[in-house]
């Protein structure tokens, strides 16, 4: 018997609304297989948490999580209460920076043609996976206000880029391409960014002398989100620096038929903490409490987690059941992606299918 223990975290929004979802889809594998475990504790944390103490979580709140195989969070941000800046910084990015997570990984793949809004488009041409740097870079925090309020006022946000953690967040965007297509793009903006991208060229290159076979390509942003939109079957594995891989798999997720079916997973492959599973997208308040949240990033989502956890086998289970939901199932998807369903609706539907497809297993 295998136990795995996961901290949860619904958050804010919609995030309270889909991460039940996934607890059922955990709780069906359990039921299915005689050798699985999931057991969950949840926290509160989030904007409502704030408002009432002060603090998204509690102060040695990365010490509760410590000791968990995972932590599954659903959403965070409630901005017409709390400015996003605080709510995501001491929550989202705390644990991200807090324990390493420096891999993002956001798979972008296509699962029916009818979902692709680009012409002509077939299944195969939308399958490639983001490594995205997610410690460091852009998110650094690190800045300033001087002479704040007058005339001369400066205002500084400094990107960080240590040696370490890209030529980490590089090498690991190598091994997967070894893994897959043997094809890496990398993503900077070289032309203007004459430190960090001009240095994350070099380590690119630098890295890849240990990867003769991988055929690597690279591209400034701007294109890359001009040829993403045009011609997404030239990509494969995708690295990219925090911001940019944060705005071009919003825009991914589009081509795979919305950010509703848009998983992550923040990594700490050394496995010394704990590593965090959440959807790409935000806590939605405009769809809030409508029953309408797409669950299927967070379900797909918690696919990403059972791979790390080495479970490729169900994790493989609900990716079929997911890929049948978006053939065969189009009327139980959310309005989102055309179908007719509840959030609670789409989520009984792929239970049905999962039930269906582990005798397969
Ligand atoms: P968002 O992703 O929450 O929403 C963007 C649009 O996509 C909205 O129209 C929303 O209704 C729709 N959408 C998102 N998820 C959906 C789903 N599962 N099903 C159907 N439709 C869905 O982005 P935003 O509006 O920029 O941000 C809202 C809040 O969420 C802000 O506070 C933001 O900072 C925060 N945010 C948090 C995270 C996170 O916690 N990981 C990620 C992104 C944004
Ligand atoms: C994401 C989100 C976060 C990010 C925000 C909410 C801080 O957009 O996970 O994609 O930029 O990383
Ligand atoms: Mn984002």
């Amino acid at each position: 018997m295998v136990r795995f223990l996961s901290a949860v975290i619904p958050g804010d929004g919609i995030g309270k609304e889909v991460v039940p979802q996934a607890i059922r889809v955990l709780d069906l594998l359990e039921e299915l297989s005689d050798d699985i475990e999931f057991s969950y504790r949840y926290f509160p944390w989030g904007s409502q948490y704030y408002i009432k103490h002060g603090r998204m979580m509690d102060e040695n709140g990365l010490r509760k999580l410590e000791e968990f195989d995972a932590i599954l969070l659903g959403a965070v941000g409630l901005p017409s209460l709390v400015p996003d800046h605080i709510t995501l910084r001491e929550l989202l990015i705390h644990i991200r920076q807090g324990f390493d997570q420096y891999i993002n990984l956001r798979p972008i793949v296509l699962l029916d043609e009818r979902d692709c809004p680009l012409k002509g488009k077939k299944v195969n041409d939308v399958d490639m996976i983001f490594v995205r740097e997610n410690s460091e870079g852009e998110y650094s925090g690190i800045g300033g206000v001087f002479r704040e309020g007058s005339s001369e006022e400066i205002v500084l946000q400094t990107a960080v880029f240590s040696r370490r953690k890209t030529q980490k967040v590089v090498n690991y965007a190598y091994q997967l391409a070894q893994k897959r297509k043997k094809q890496l793009t990398s993503v900077t903006k070289s032309n203007a960014l004459n430190y960090s991208m001009v240095f994350w060229d070099k380590i690119f290159n630098e890295c890849g002398e240990s990867f003769p076979n991988i055929k690597t390509d690279q591209y400034h942003v701007d294109a890359m989100s001009m040829h993403m939109l045009r011609s997404p079957e030239l990509f494969d594995v995708v690295v990219a620096s925090n911001l940019f891989g944060d705005i071009l798999t919003d825009l991914g997720s589009v081509i795979q038929g919305g950010i509703g079916y848009a998983a992550a997973a923040n990594l700490n492959p050394e496995r010394t903490y704990p590593s965090m599973f959440e959807p790409v997208h935000g806590s939605a308040p405009d769809i809030e409490g409508k029953g309408i949240a797409n669950p299927v990033a967070m379900i797909w989502t918690v696919k990403l987690m059972l791979d790390f956890l080495g479970q490729g086998e169900l994790a493989q289970l609900i990716l079929k059941s997911i890929r049948q939901l978006a053939t065969e199932g189009r009327k139980f998807l959310t309005p989102d992606c055309g179908g007719e369903a509840t959030t609670q609706g789409t989520t009984d539907y792929l239970l049905q299918v999962i039930r269906k497809n582990i005798k397969d297993f």
